[in-house]
């Protein structure tokens, strides 16, 4: 077998001979994250590949993230490492997306009156149902935005899958939030929530910032909003991974801070006073599963001229996955 030297010449070697864009999420690992040519957070890679004209993109991160750029260029090939799918979006499907829906009829509230928003973090079957019924794709960098503008519309929004997400908007916009299944009579929220969650951003608790709190007099807690509101709302700084990026790396180099998400990310910010918020190792484990020689393996598969992992997206989920995606990025 390879060593990761290796591999990473004959990786080199493949980008210079094939027409290939290489894709990575900043949770991927370090080695990996190392090779790509687009590097960013979800947004970020969405926006940026599909401006891209190689004829292959080979996208390291999990599958929604794959979906999403062929949805939006459907001409490009898109080949992935590891299908691996986000524990979050595998938490909805149109099934569940259509039942949520009903639950919200069977309450009084007809489709006319229901604006959808689908975080990106969803499969391309659910952003299909919500384009279909007007609605549209956020992200956490834009998330309040979206919703802002969504709100305009004096409609109820329906927002899947992370509850948290939605709560936390919710809270920073004063406006009422429930999570549909909760008891709460959902005439009464502004914006209601599914109840999927991120398992890896659910590993920092409240008792983990008041230990860096009694620990660090001073410490910084920056998160991201897919942790839980109890979370949130104790944090210095709520941000999308590019805005964590950019307030940890402005900080005086002397400044303790305290991070609550993905490792991999974290790891590589800043050479000191940096701290991961969890006592375990917050890793995501659908992110960290493509490895070095996952990457070379599809890039050996295309110049064999027989493509691994391919992404295919019917064309009717194609179609209305693109309108809920290009809705958000118009914005
Ligand atoms: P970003 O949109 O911040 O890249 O987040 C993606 C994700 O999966 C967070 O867990
Ligand atoms: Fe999905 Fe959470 Fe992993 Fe992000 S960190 S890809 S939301 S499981």
């Amino acid at each position: 077998s390879l060593s990761n030297k290796e591999l990473i010449e004959k990786i080199n070697e493949y980008k210079k001979k094939l027409s290939v864009t290489i894709v990575a999420h900043f949770y991927q690992r370090d080695e990996v994250f190392e090779m790509g040519d687009i590097t960013g957070d979800s947004l970020e890679l969405a926006m940026r590949t599909k401006a891209d004209d190689a004829e292959f993109v080979v996208f390291c991160g999990v599958g929604f993230m794959g979906q999403s750029v062929k949805v939006l260029s459907p001409n490009k090939r898109v080949v992935m490492p590891k299908v691996a799918c986000c524990a979050m979006a595998s938490m909805i499907d149109a099934l569940q997306y259509d039942n949520t829906v009903k639950a919200l009829n069977d309450a009084g509230i007809p489709n006319e009156n229901i604006l959808p928003i689908t975080y990106i973090n969803s499969d391309a079957g659910v952003k299909a149902k919500v384009g279909e019924m007007g609605g549209m794709v956020c992200t956490s960098s834009n998330a309040k935005k979206i919703i802002t503008t969504a709100l305009e519309e004096g409609k109820k929004i329906l927002f899947v899958p992370d509850r948290c997400l939605g709560q936390n908007i919710a809270n920073q916009m004063g406006l009422k939030s429930c999570v549909v299944g909760d008891g709460t009579d959902l005439n009464e929220a502004d914006i209601i929530c599914f109840d999927g969650f991120c398992s890896v951003h659910q590993l920092f608790t409240v008792e983990d910032i008041e230990f860096y709190r009694e620990k660090y007099p001073g410490i910084l807690i920056a998160v991201h909003p897919e942790c839980d509101p109890a979370i949130c709302d104790k944090a210095d700084f709520v941000g999308s991974t590019s805005q964590l990026i950019k307030y940890i790396t402005e900080l005086d180099p002397e400044q303790k801070v305290a991070v609550g998400t993905e490792f991999n990310m974290v790891n590589r910010l800043r050479p000191k006073n940096t701290y991961v918020l969890s006592s375990t190792k917050p890793e995501c484990p659908t992110m960290n599963e493509t490895t070095l020689k996952d990457l070379y393996d599809v890039l050996k598969a295309i110049d064999e001229g027989e493509p691994l992992n391919e992404i295919h997206v019917d064309e009717s989920t194609q179609k209305w996955a693109k309108i809920a995606l290009e809705r958000m990025l118009e914005l």
